[in-house]
């Protein structure tokens, strides 16, 4: 035992040398190991990406390397170098680290699936044809949602809420009952979800400490049979994106326990974002009076031109443009919107830059973009990165907005909430549609207002920096009932 233990130090204590002996090469990024042997920057990272990033970007520039965890990672913040790591196929691969955080988060194993022939099912199914059905399965949802968690108390009553948890809860019960077949149990997976959520970072990190650990595994397994369609019981002729995806699946070689929990990844793929994202665009808006005048005056245009009241929210929209909305919406997800693009290098590289410097790659490290620091709060691309500009997508003619400059040069790449490039989100233009139709229905039929009209917006909860949008710490106060109309 005690030889065990003195051969494992010893291990340790030579893994330590190695990494401490790494150091810069000619023509490699500028290396920052941190203090703390193999751990690095680790800590910092986890606790707060972004200001640790900034911190990094001001010492070093657009380029560097640091240590997390035994890992070098290079970050790279120049928006207009970003296609020299996303074209990459040869030298970079993005399904390692995808495969390790599937394993850690959903203790799922899917090494056998081929991601472009993924990609190609999950076109299918969120775009093209397929689209139109959800845009309006998903209005039809989310009208029926919102006037039946009003039954149970008197129209005319006002209802105080955090405004996370409505636009949270509304979306993805919503979202649940278009995408997936069990029809019964939305508001259960929705709090089991909300639960396992909580805990996403902490295990994507495996920073859990045993009580967590238990509550995860707990929360996985419950979610797990929540989401197993009951197809033996009702007769299923019809063939449903899940029928579909299990056959996907099945076809690629995944056991039957396997597509069982890639459900899980599935729901969190497809629910984690829109909720968090309105909840962000209307916080902007009841906090900045301006804007939600803007936005109303906007509907109210809409609503006029189409005099007929039965028409479904879903038609006006398709029908009408609207600038500023959208706009609302592009800044919304430039403020909040925080994706990690991550690659590991499976073979030396140079990395090419825009500005015609470069790099090498070491094999075996990692790259990291992180669109969040640059371009979306570059201050050389937009004035005042901090605050909420209801306009800045918007031209002065009322077109968008797409022209966005760093040091003279046009970007490509201005803002990216949704990815880029063969990883781009397939749900965009769904998802769009759904946030849309939701601050219409909201704005359009719901009083709401702030139960604190000085009340100032959370900030965002530092850990989630990566994993897509943001969250707040805390939550926005809001009271809200039927319109007058809609009782
Ligand atoms: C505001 C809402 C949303 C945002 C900001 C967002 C963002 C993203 C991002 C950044 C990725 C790429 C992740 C990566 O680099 O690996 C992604 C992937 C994906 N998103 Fe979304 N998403 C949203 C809503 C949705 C919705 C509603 C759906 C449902 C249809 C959806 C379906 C997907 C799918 C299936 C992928 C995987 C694509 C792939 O692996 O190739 N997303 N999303
Ligand atoms: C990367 O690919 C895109 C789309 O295929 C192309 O427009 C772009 O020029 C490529 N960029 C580089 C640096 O290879
Ligand atoms: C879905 O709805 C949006 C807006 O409501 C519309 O712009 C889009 O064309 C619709 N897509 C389809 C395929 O019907
Ligand atoms: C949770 O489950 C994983 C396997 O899925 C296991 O390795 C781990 O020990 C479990 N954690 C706890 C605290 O039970």
């Amino acid at each position: 035992m005690l030889w065990t233990i003195f051969l494992l130090l010893n291990g340790l204590l030579l893994l330590v040398l190695l990494y401490a002996t790494r150091t810069r090469q000619k023509n490699e990024p500028p290396l920052d190991k941190g203090v703390l042997p193999w751990l690095g920057h680790a800590l910092e990272f986890g606790k707060d990406a972004a200001k640790f990033l900034a911190r990094m970007k001001d010492r070093h520039g657009d380029i560097f390397t640091v240590r997390v965890a035994g890992h070098y990672v290079t970050v790279l913040l120049d928006p207009n170098s970003f296609d020299a790591v996303m074209n990459d196929t040869i030298f970079l691969d993005f399904t390692i680290s995808r495969n390790q955080l599937l394993k850690r988060i959903f203790s799922l194993q899917l090494p056998s699936i081929k991601p472009a022939a993924e990609r190609k099912w999950m076109e299918q199914h969120f775009q093209g044809l397929s689209l139109s059905k959800l845009n309006s399965s998903m209005n039809t949802h989310l009208q029926n949602l919102l006037q039946s968690d009003q039954k149970d108390c008197s129209p005319s009553e006002w209802r105080q809420d955090g405004l996370f948890s409505l636009c949270y809860s509304l979306l993805f019960r919503a979202g649940y009952l278009t995408l997936f077949e069990r029809r019964d149990n939305a508001a259960a997976v929705y709090s089991e979800f909300r639960k396992f959520d909580h805990l996403l970072t902490k295990l994507a990190r495996s920073s859990l400490n045993r009580g967590e650990g238990k509550t995860a595994n707990l929360s996985r397994e419950r979610l797990w049979e929540l989401l197993s369609p009951n197809w033996l019981s009702e007769g299923s002729e019809s063939k449903s994106w899940q029928q579909s995806y299990h056959r996907f699946l099945h076809e690629e070689g995944v056991d039957a326990e396997m597509q069982k929990r890639a459900l899980l990844l599935q729901l969190w793929t497809t629910q984690c974002n829109a909720g968090p994202a309105a909840f962000w665009l209307l916080g902007f808006l009841l906090t900045h009076p301006e804007a939600m005048k803007a936005v109303k005056s906007e509907i109210r245009g809409l609503t006029l031109r189409d005099t007929s009241v039965q028409h479904p929210p879903i038609n006006l929209l398709e029908a009408h443009s609207t600038p500023v909305l959208d706009s609302v919406l592009s800044e919304t997800l430039r403020l909040t919107a925080a994706v990690m693009i991550n690659r590991e290098v499976v073979q030396d590289k140079i990395l090419h830059m825009a500005n015609g410097q470069e790099y090498h790659l070491r094999q075996g490290d990692k790259v990291c973009l992180f669109p969040f620091l640059s371009p979306q709060m570059d201050p050389q691309i937009y004035q005042e990165p901090q605050i909420f500009k209801y306009d800045r997508f918007l031209n002065d003619d009322m077109t968008v907005k797409d022209k966005f400059y760093k040091e003279g040069k046009r970007l490509k790449y201005y803002t990216m909430p949704w990815g880029a490039g063969r990883n781009i989100c397939v749900g965009k233009e769904f998802a769009v549609t759904a946030i849309k139709q939701f601050v219409f229905l909201l704005l359009t039929h719901l009083d709401l207002e702030l139960c604190d009209p000085e009340a100032k917006l959370p900030p965002a909860n530092p850990s989630r920096y990566g994993f897509g949008m943001l969250q707040p710490d805390g939550d926005l106060q809001v009271r809200y009932r039927l319109k007058k109309t809609h009782r």
